[in-house]
């Protein structure tokens, strides 16, 4: 197939499908993509006013292309349209093992095996499938299996093309990708997969490797990345003890334009649903394959992210004396409703297991599914406004950089007498902190 596939479905409406194939849907309109899901909540959210991910410039694309030529479907109402697709995308979540052989660290590819079985019942004539959803190395090779195994007439060719978009940039980021990836050994399907994102991609930006070298190098781009955090995390600690300021590290380190100045903003712990589970993935295709030393070096980016939430935690714990504490911010990073692996989990965890009464507030995050993970604590409860979360604290933990907190009114705050504004993110406005006589704890600062 050398001209451009026409009829796209893709398996998983989630914060890569839906955002994905919106994109695809704009700059393709002569392509029908249909989008399928277990879950038809999500799938009647993705046809309403409320999208289910908040994603800027999402619901702008979302209007121009909805009903046009994309169409969210339950997916027991889709089998047609992936009868007919000439191209699909699984998408679907690959989290870490937590039964079985390589539980706690192997990635789970129950969802993506069920797509396959899915994929090889239903299609006809000849299908390109393509991983999107972030994969173990020589998965492809069981997904070729499962549909060798189970197919009733139609062709196939297996390609990887791994997502790099980070969320709250969703949108930016497939619309101006650093590169597309395409991995795979059958050059019609490359061709077919490529003229998709030659539609608006510049084609030095599409590059083309081996299905093994695609798989892998989607961990090992999560690696390096999460890699940069830990290191500045780690560095942020030894700032606290000597003095030296992290953020004033960090700005020099990154003008050496070998290292560059991305990715080295020390935090509270990185989050999300991707870097911890992509590490471990990655740690336990090392040790699969006899490689404890490899396995252990990438261990240490997972351990100082464990220890950097957990330091956190406990100078806000002390912080707190007992008092309540206001957590400011729940995503696991701004721009976005995601709190899947947050910091803000792994803090208000420690705090309400100390006792310590906690009220949050997040401007996204829904605060009653945040709860509901935590085990709807009794001492945990959700504000609708920053101010309401901070009157009467006698701690603060800010541990998202939504914006709004740059600009917080200290003065007004109302805290109790004598409160610990602990800043994880270093966004806090620290002069007007220090104004309102408060006290001030920021990450990889001795005396902000
Ligand atoms: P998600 O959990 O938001 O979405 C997955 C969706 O797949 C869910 O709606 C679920 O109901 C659906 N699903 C699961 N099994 C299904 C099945 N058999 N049939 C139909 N639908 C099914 O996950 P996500 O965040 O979109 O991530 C998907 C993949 O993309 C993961 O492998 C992840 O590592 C990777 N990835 C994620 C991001 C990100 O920013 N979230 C970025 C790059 C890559
Ligand atoms: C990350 C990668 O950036 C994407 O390229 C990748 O596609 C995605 O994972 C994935 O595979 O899921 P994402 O997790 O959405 O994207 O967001 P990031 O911007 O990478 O942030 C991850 C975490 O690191 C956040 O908690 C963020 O606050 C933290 N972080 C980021 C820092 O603590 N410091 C930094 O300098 C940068």
């Amino acid at each position: 197939m050398n001209s451009r596939p026409r009829k796209i479905v893709c398996i998983g409406a989630g914060y890569v499908g839906g955002p994905t194939m919106a994109v695809i849907a704009a700059r393709c309109p002569d392509v029908q993509v249909t989008v399928l899901d277990l879950n038809a909540e999500r799938i009647a959210a993705w046809n309403s006013g409320s999208l289910p991910v908040f994603e800027p410039g999402l619901p702008e694309i979302i209007r121009q292309v909805r009903g046009r030529n994309l169409h969210f479907i339950p997916q027991a109402q889709g089998l047609a349209a992936l009868a007919e697709a000439d191209v699909v995308f699984i998408s679907v979540q690959t989290p870490t093992k937590t039964s079985g052989a390589g539980a706690g660290k192997a990635s789970d590819l129950q969802f993506v095996e069920a797509c396959a079985h899915l994929i090889a019942q239903q299609a006809r004539g000849h299908t390109i499938v393509v991983e999107k959803s972030t994969m173990p190395v020589r998965a492809a090779e069981r997904i070729q299996q499962i549909l060798s195994a189970n197919q009733t007439g139609g062709t196939f060719a297996v390609l990887s093309n791994p997502e790099f978009l980070a969320e709250g940039t969703a949108i930016r980021d497939l619309e101006h990708p650093d590169r597309v990836l395409i991995g795979g050994e059958d050059p019609a399907a490359v061709a077919a997969l490529k003229s998709i994102y030659a539609a608006w991609v510049a084609p030095e930006k599409i590059l083309t490797t081996g299905l093994w070298s695609a798989e892998l190098s989607k961990l090992a781009a999560n690696a390096f990345l999460a890699q940069r955090i830990s290191s500045i995390n780690s560095l942020s600690a030894l700032c606290e003890q000597t003095g030296a300021d992290v953020a004033e590290v960090a700005a020099v380190v990154g003008t050496d334009s070998r290292i560059g100045p991305k990715f080295l903003q020390a935090s509270v712990g990185f989050g999300g649903s991707c870097f911890q589970k992509d590490l471990l993935s990655l740690i336990y295709l090392c040790e699969h394959h006899g490689l404890p030393e490899v396995a252990a070096y990438w261990q240490g980016v997972v351990d100082i992210n464990e220890w950097q939430k957990h330091r956190f935690a406990a100078v806000v714990q002390q912080a707190a004396a007992n008092r309540r504490v206001a957590v400011l911010g729940l995503a696991f990073k701004k721009d976005t409703n995601d709190f899947r692996e947050s910091a803000a989990l792994a803090v208000c965890r420690r705090l309400l297991q100390s006792g310590l009464e906690v009220v949050a507030y997040d401007p996204r995050v829904d605060g009653t599914r945040f709860a509901a993970e935590l085990g709807n604590p009794s001492h945990f409860s959700v504000a609708s406004t920053a101010a309401q979360a901070l009157a009467g604290a006698g701690a603060v933990a800010v541990l998202t950089e939504w914006d709004e907190f740059r600009s917080i009114a200290w003065a007004s705050a109302k805290l109790s007498p004598g409160a610990m504004v602990c800043d994880g993110r270093n966004v806090v406005d620290r002069t007007a902190v220090r104004q309102a006589g408060y006290g001030l704890r920021v990450i990889g600062s001795a005396a902000p």
